[in-house]
């Protein structure tokens, strides 16, 4: 069967790790690379076998190999690079967040529609083994009626007012950055909340450095989440039920083992989970066989649970006064 041909776009850290572990998945091949330096992306395609080297994001979006596009740019590039490569008949993972707003995420779905093109946000997490058993405890029900959710995704960040975790040009920002992960969670375990409250500290940027949550839902279950550069926080997530609770060791968006407590926390079971690769092989899988049976959104990672995701995000940041010049 003919290899699925990836192109990578924006070769920095994120590209490094997930290149690594494309180049272990038998069913796709590391077609083509591009950067905005012919030196960087001639460099990247020998250290991963990739076939074409470009010196311009356009000239891989073009190149009619290319069966689909993985854009790991910062955040505000996201929205433009991935409406280019649907307007050019590109099968799209992007890395998280998809946008920068609401709006936007709901353009490149209309996009993708129209294009009939696959399109997936990278959130690797959910096709993590963890995630499968921690969604099948929940439907079996085994810590009973789920009653709330704590999660929280810290490190201590120097503070670099260019680099893209503090440019607000850049689409930085600890909510976007990882709390998109304790929301992804929420969002995964309990659904869309009726109610959000959020607060949060902001760098001389004007982008938040700390952002705390509290969720509330019409069945009444809370979710207290927080995302931070300031400090090395747990990086763990606990669901709690009226016969017990799971945690998340951490990172708990990259986490190998699930523990299930009683309701006198009373650990009674340690599930090792470990994940291949990088973490990342379970993600282009899922791509990759979308992408063979023709189909346009993962079941999975569904488009309409980006466009959520990407509600909640943007009902904190209206709660935190956060917005940026690109979206
Ligand atoms: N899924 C995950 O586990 C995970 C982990 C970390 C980050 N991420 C996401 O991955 C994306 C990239 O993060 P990263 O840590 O890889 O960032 P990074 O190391 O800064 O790399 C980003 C790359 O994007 C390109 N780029 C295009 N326009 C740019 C600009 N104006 N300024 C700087 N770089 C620009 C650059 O590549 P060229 O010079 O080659 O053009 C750069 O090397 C972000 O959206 C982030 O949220 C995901």
């Amino acid at each position: 069967m003919k290899k699925i041909n990836w192109g990578i776009i924006g070769l920095g850290k994120m590209a490094t790790i997930f290149a690594e572990d494309l180049i272990q998945v038998e069913a796709s091949q590391l077609y083509a690379v591009a950067s905005r330096n012919q030196i960087k992306a001639d460099l990247f395609a020998s250290n991963y076998n990739a076939k074409k080297a470009y010196s311009s994001y356009e000239k891989l979006i073009n190149d009619p190999n290319v069966d689909v596009v993985y854009i790991a740019t910062p955040n505000h590039a996201h929205f433009e690079l991935t409406q280019m490569c649907l307007q050019a008949q590109k099968n799209v993972l992007c890395e998280k967040p998809m946008c920068l707003n609401l709006a936007q995420t709901q353009t490149l779905v209309k996009e993708a529609k129209l294009q009939n093109r696959f399109l997936m946000e990278a959130i690797w997490t959910r096709f993590m083994p963890t995630t499968k058993k921690l969604l099948n405890l929940l439907k079996e029900k085994r810590i009973g009626k789920l009653i709330s959710l704590e999660a929280d995704f810290g490190f201590q960040a120097k503070f670099d007012p260019e680099n893209r975790l503090f440019n607000p040009e850049l689409g930085g920002g600890a909510l976007l950055d990882i709390g998109i992960y304790p929301v992804f969670l929420s969002l995964l375990c309990l659904g869309k909340p009726h109610k959000i409250k959020a607060l949060a500290r902001k760098s001389s940027t004007g982008v938040d450095s700390f952002c705390s949550m509290l969720f509330d839902y019409s069945t009444n279950e809370k979710a207290l989440l927080q995302s931070t550069f300031e400090y090395e926080s747990p990086t763990e997530a606990k669901i709690f039920g009226t016969k017990g609770s799971i945690k998340l060791y951490s990172r708990f968006h990259q986490s190998q083992v699930i523990e299930i407590f009683d309701q006198h926390r009373t650990s009674i079971e340690v599930l090792n989970l470990p994940y291949q690769g990088n973490g990342y092989i379970h993600e282009i899988n899922e791509v990759n066989s979308c992408i063979e049976q023709g189909k346009t959104q993962s079941e999975l990672l569904p488009l309409e649970f980006s466009v959520n995701l990407a509600e909640i995000l943007e009902q904190v940041k209206k709660e935190i006064g956060l917005s940026y010049k690109h979206g």
